[in-house]
C-alpha cells in the first residue's frame, strides 16, 4: 500500500509567507482541557498573499481576533489541523488565538502532555502545533513570553523558556502563575513548559566572561540525590563549550528537568531542556559504568545545541544534520576529552557500524540531507546523526585542527540568530580557509556506504611502496550511480618493529599529514623511500565511514594488533580476524561441518588483554567480539541467525578452553580494593573483568560460573552486579534463574532499573523467551504506554535477541507486529522506531525473509496506520 500523505521535497522550499517577530503565550493549565492564548505579532514576508494559514493539530479554536477585534465567520476558517485567515493586512498586525487542549489524553507525547502528575511539552519536530496554531517551521524565528497559571497545590514549579521575569499567587483563588521571558529568537520547535510538583537540586556557573548562571535539575521528588551526578557534567558541558569552541552560555538560568514519559533521550529547549529521567539520574547502585556515560553525553549533546541548533538553527528540516550531525560530533569530542580518546572511538564507530551501516545497506538507506520525506519523525536517523557527526570529524580532518576552529568561529559569527542550511555551514568553512569543499558535499547527498578496496605491493629494490585504492558507492533507494568521494584515509606504513615507516615522497594522490586524500574512483599511491616491507594501517582512528577491505594476511592482521601505534586500528585488526573467522565458522555450520580454532589468534587477545601498558578500558573493547548482528550484516545475504549463534559460541569455547586460566588471573587481579569510584580509569578496570569473565563462562567452567555468582551476589554498584546478570542470561547459563528473580526483587520499586531487568529478560537466547516477554507484559512495573518500559521489554527483545526474534517459525515477528499493531494507535512514534528492527529483513535466509514479509504486509494492510508506521513500512516494503 502506498502512502497516502503527500512528500515534502526539498526542492519545494519557499521563504515563509509571513513571519512572527513575537508570540505571548497564556496557559491556563487544567488536566482535561487547558486553555492556550497566543498573541502574534505577524508580519508579511511576500508580497500579494492574502490568506494566512496557521498549521495546528488535534486543536479546538475557541476564539480569534486580529487586531483586537473578533473575526467574523466569513474570514477565517478553521479545522483541527488548520487556521486560515482570509485577506490579512499588507502591514504588520496582531492576532490573538484562544484554544483547548487536552493532555490527558495526549498518548503520543508531542505537543502537551502529562507525566507523572505533571504537564510537559515536546514540540520538536512537529508538536508546537498540537499546543496552538502556529507558523510551525524551523525558519520563522520569535521572541517569546510565556505566561503559566495552574492550581499551586497541582504544580507548584511553573517553568518555561527563557529567564524568570514575573510570579505570584492570582488572589482569592488557590492558583498561581509565573511568567517567562526568552530574548533569543528561536523557532516554535525549541518551545517547552513544565509545571508540576518536582523536587530539584540547585547549582551556580560563572561563565568565561564573568556572567552568573543560575543551573536547576528538576526531578520526581525522592530523587535528588541522583541528580548529581548530571550536574556535574552539565557544569563540565559548559566549561568545556568555552575551551573547546569559545562558545559562552547566554541565559541567566539553565534549567533540566527529567520526566519519566519521553519518546526520545532529551530535548535542547531554549534554556529549558527537557530529558527522558534515564538520562539524568544516576548513582552507583541504580546506574552502570555506560549509563553514568550515557548521562554525560547526553546533557553534554543538549546544552550543546545551545549554539549548535538553538542560536543558529536549521532552515527547514532537510537540514535536520545541521544541528544533529554537528551536535553529535561536539559531544563525542568532548566525551573524548572526559574520558579515553580511543576507547571512546572505538565505542562510537561500533554504534555506527551497528546502526548506521545495516541503514545505509537497507530500504531506509537515504542521504545524509535527505531530499524528500512523508514523516519527519522518522528522518531522526543514525544516518542523519552519526554519519552526520562523521562529516563533521572528516571536515576536521581535512582542514586540520585550526582551519576546523576558524571556519566554526566564521559559522557562529556569521548566522547567529538564523536559521540555515547545510550550504551556509560548508561556505564558513570554506571562507575561512580558502579550501574548495565541492566534492566534499557530495557526503550529504549520496547516500550508501562507500566500499575502499586496498591492495598494496612493495619494490624492495626500488624501495617504493605502491597503494592501489578504489572507492565504490553501492546503489541505494533512489540512487543508482554514485560519483567518487572526498574520502580522507588516515594511515600509517608500520614497520618491523612496529613503528611507522617514513618515506620521502608521494605521488598519485594528495599525501599530507599521514592522510591520503583519495578523490577519485581509482588512484595509486606511489611512496619511495620506504625502507622496508610495511604492513598499511589503514583509516586510523576510523577516519572516514567507509568498509575497507585490504588485503591484509591473518599475520599482518596480528601484527597490528600487537604493534599499531593507532589504538583504534589495533582494536580493527582484532575485529577483522574475528569476523573473517565467525563469517568463515558460520558458513561451516551451515554445511555441518567444523573449523579448527585459530589458536595464534586467540593466544594475541590473552596478550593484549594482560598488557598492563594498555588501558583496562582498551583492552575491555580488544576482548568483545563482533555482535551476532554485526556478523549478520557481514554475511549480508541468506543470513541464518542460529548458525550465526552457533558459530559465535564455539569460538567463545575455544577461548575459554584456550585462554581461560589466564582470563581468570587477570579478572582476580581486578577486584578492586579501594572505594568505589566512578572516573573513567575505574570504569575500565570494571569493563575489562566483566569482559574477561562474560569469556570465561563460555565452556561453563564452574570455577567461572561461581566467580559469576559471587559477582552478583558481592556486588557494591550496579556495573559490577548487571554485568555477572548479563553474563549469566546471555550464556544462558541456569544460575540466571535465582539471580533474576533476586534482582526483580530487590528493585521492584524502582522502574528505571527494572528495565534493565526487562531488556535482559528479553535478550536470554532461548527458545521459552517469547513466552516470557508476553507474560512480563502484565508485569505489575511493566506500562504499555511508557516509552522506557516498552523499549527494555519489547525493543531489546526486537533488537537484541536476533536467535528468538527471529526464530525460524516467525513468531517473533508476528508478535512484534501485533505489538505495534495496537501501539500505533498510541504512540506513533515510538511505533515506527521499533519497527526499524526489521530493517535488514530482506537479508534473511528464504523461510524467514518469506515470514517477516508476511508479517510486514499485515501490518501493511492495516487501514488507518499513523503516516509515521506507514512510511517506514512503506519503504521497507518497497
Ligand atoms: N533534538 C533531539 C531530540 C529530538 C529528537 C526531538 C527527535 C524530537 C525528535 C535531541 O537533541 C537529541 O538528539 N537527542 C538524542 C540524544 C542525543 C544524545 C543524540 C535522543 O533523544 O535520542
Ligand atoms: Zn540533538
Amino acid at each position: 500500500m502506498a502512502s497516502e500523505t503527500a512528500p515534502v521535497r526539498l526542492v519545494d522550499y519557499r521563504v515563509p509567507d509571513f513571519l512572527i517577530d513575537t508570540v505571548e503565550l497564556d496557559f491556563h493549565l487544567d488536566p482535561k482541557a487547558t486553555q492556550v492564548k497566543s498573541r502574534l505579532a505577524v508580519r508579511p514576508n511576500t508580497e500579494g498573499v492574502a490568506d494566512l494559514t496557521l498549521v495546528g493539530d488535534e486543536l479546538k479554536l475557541v476564539s480569534v481576533t486580529l487586531d483586537g477585534k473578533p473575526l467574523e465567520a466569513g474570514a477565517y476558517n478553521a479545522t483541527s489541523d488548520s487556521l486560515v485567515i482570509r485577506n490579512v493586512p499588507s502591514a504588520p498586525f496582531t492576532l490573538e488565538v484562544e484554544v483547548e487542549i487536552d493532555p490527558s489524553t495526549n498518548t503520543k507525547l508531542m505537543g502537551l502532555y502529562r507525566t507523572g502528575a505533571a504537564y510537559c511539552t515536546q514540540c520538536e519536530a512537529e508538536g508546537f502545533r498540537r499546543i496552538t496554531y502556529f507558523l510551525d517551521r524551523p525558519d520563522v524565528l520569535a521572541v517569546y513570553t510565556t505566561r503559566i497559571e495552574a492550581l499551586k497545590a497541582e504544580a507548584p514549579v511553573l517553568l518555561a523558556n527563557g529567564n524568570p521575569q514575573q510570579s505570584g499567587d492570582i488572589p482569592g483563588t488557590d492558583r498561581h502563575f509565573a511568567i517567562w521571558h526568552d530574548p533569543f529568537p528561536k523557532p516554535s520547535y525549541l518551545f517547552a513548559l513544565v509545571a508540576g510538583d518536582l523536587g530539584v537540586i540547585t547549582d551556580r556557573f560563572t561563565t568565561m566572561s564573568g556572567r552568573d548562571v543560575e543551573l536547576r535539575i528538576y526531578c520526581e521528588h525522592g530523587k535528588e540525590e541522583r541528580c548529581a551526578y548530571a550536574m556535574n557534567a552539565l557544569k563540565r558541558s559548559m566549561r568545556w563549550d568555552e575551551t573547546a569552541f569559545g562558545r559562552e552560555y547566554d541565559l541567566d538560568i539553565f534549567v533540566i528537568v527529567a520526566v519519566s514519559d519521553f519518546n526520545m533521550g532529551a530535548m535542547e529547549n531554549k534554556g529549558l531542556n527537557v530529558f527522558n529521567d534515564k538520562y539524568v539520574l544516576a548513582d552507583p547502585d541504580t546506574a552502570t559504568d555506560t549509563d553514568f556515560a550515557n548521562v554525560e553525553g547526553v546533557i553534554a549533546h543538549e546544552y550543546f545545541h545551545n549554539w549548535t541548533g538553538n542560536r543558529i538553527t536549521c532552515r527547514d528540516w532537510f537540514q535536520l544534520c545541521l544541528k544533529e550531525g554537528l551536535t553529535v560530533f561536539r559531544d563525542q569530542e568532548f566525551s573524548s576529552d572526559m574520558r579515553s580518546r580511543p576507547v571512546k572511538r572505538i565505542a562510537d564507530v561500533r554504534t555506527l557500524q551497528a546502526r548506521q551501516f545495516p541503514e545505509d545497506a537497507g530500504p531506509l538507506a537515504h542521504p545524509v540531507r535527505p531530499e524528500i520525506y512523508y514523516e519527519i519523525n522518522n528522518f531522526y536517523t543514525a544516518t542523519v546523526y552519526e554519519k552526520g557527526a562523521e562529516i563533521v570529524r572528516m571536515l576536521k580532518t581535512i582542514l586540520g585542527e585550526d582551519g576546523f576552529r576558524k571556519g566554526m568561529d566564521l559559522y557562529f559569527d556569521r548566522h547567529d540568530g538564523q536559521a540555515v542550511t547545510i550550504e551556509d555551514f560548508l561556505s564558513a568553512f570554506h571562507d575561512a580557509t580558502g579550501v574548495d569543499l565541492a566534492q566534499f558535499h557530495l557526503w550529504y547527498s549520496q547516500s550508501g556506504t562507500p566500499e575502499v578496496v586496498a591492495r598494496g605491493s612493495y619494490d624492495p629494490k626500488q624501495k617504493t611502496y605502491s597503494l592501489s585504492l578504489k572507492q565504490n558507492c553501492p546503489p541505494t533507494p533512489g540512487q543508482t550511480t554514485k560519483k567518487p568521494m572526498h574520502i580522507p584515509l588516515r594511515f600509517g606504513l608500520v614497520g618491523p618493529n612496529g613503528d611507522d615507516l617514513s618515506f620521502s615522497d608521494a605521488t598519485g594522490a594528495r599525501v599530507e599529514d599521514n592522510v591520503i586524500h583519495l578523490t577519485e574512483a581509482e588512484q595509486t599511491v606511489v611512496f619511495s623511500g620506504v625502507s622496508s616491507l610495511p604492513v598499511p594501517s589503514l583509516i586510523r582512528g576510523f577516519s572516514a565511514p567507509v568498509r575497507l577491505s585490504v588485503d591484509l594476511s591473518p599475520s599482518d592482521l596480528l601484527f597490528l594488533l600487537r604493534t599499531d601505534s593507532d589504538p583504534f586500528n589495533r582494536w580493527q585488526a582484532a575485529q577483522t580476524f574475528a569476523i573473517r573467522d565467525l563469517v568463515a565458522r558460520t558458513g561451516a555450520k551451515v554445511r555441518g561441518e567444523a573449523l579448527d580454532t585459530n589458536e595464534p589468534f586467540i593466544d594475541a587477545l590473552g596478550e593484549v588483554a594482560e598488557a598492563d601498558a594498555l588501558e583496562p578500558a582498551f583492552r575491555a573493547q580488544i576482548l568483545q567480539l563482533p555482535g551476532e548482528a554485526d556478523i549478520a550484516r557481514e554475511i549480508g545475504r541468506n543470513v541464518d541467525p542460529d548458525a550465526i549463534a552457533r558459530a559465535r559460541a564455539e569460538l567463545r569455547i575455544s577461548m575459554a578452553g584456550r585462554i581461560g586460566g589466564r582470563l581468570a588471573v587477570l579478572f582476580d587481579s581486578l577486584q578492586s580494593k579501594t572505594a568505589f569510584s566512578t572516573d573513567a580509569a575505574s570504569a575500565g578496570r570494571r569493563a575489562l573483568a566483566n569482559a574477561a569473565l562474560d569469556l570465561m563462562v563460555a565452556n561453563r567452567d564452574r570455577a567461572a560460573i561461581e566467580r559469576v555468582v559471587a559477582r552478583y551476589r558481592n556486588a557494591d554498584n550496579m556495573t559490577d552486579r548487571l554485568g555477572a546478570l548479563s553474563i549469566m542470561a546471555h550464556a544462558p547459563l541456569d544460575e540466571r534463574l535465582p539471580a533474576l528473580a533476586d534482582f526483580e526483587e530487590r528493585y521492584r520499586n524502582d522502574p528505571l532499573v527494572l528495565d534493565k531487568w526487562f531488556a535482559l529478560e528479553a535478550s536470554v537466547p532461548a527458545p521459552e523467551t517469547l513466552d516470557r516477554v508476553r507474560a512480563l507484559m502484565e508485569h505489575p512495573a511493566f506500562s504499555p504506554s511508557n516509552p522506557n518500559r516498552i523499549r527494555a521489554l519489547i525493543g531489546s527483545f526486537a533488537s537484541g535477541n536476533q536467535t528468538q526474534f527471529n526464530r525460524a517459525d516467525g513468531a517473533g515477528y508476528d508478535f512484534l507486529i501485533d505489538f505495534l499493531r495496537d501501539l500505533d494507535r498510541r504512540n506513533p512514534q515510538t511505533t515506527a522506531r521499533l519497527l526499524i528492527s526489521f530493517r535488514s529483513w530482506r537479508a534473511l535466509e528464504t523461510g524467514r525473509r518469506n515470514r517477516a514479509e508476511a508479517a510486514l504486509k499485515r501490518l501493511d494492510a492495516v487501514g488507518n496506520l499513523s503516516t509515521d508506521a506507514r512510511d517506514i513500512v512503506a519503504r521497507m516494503l518497497a
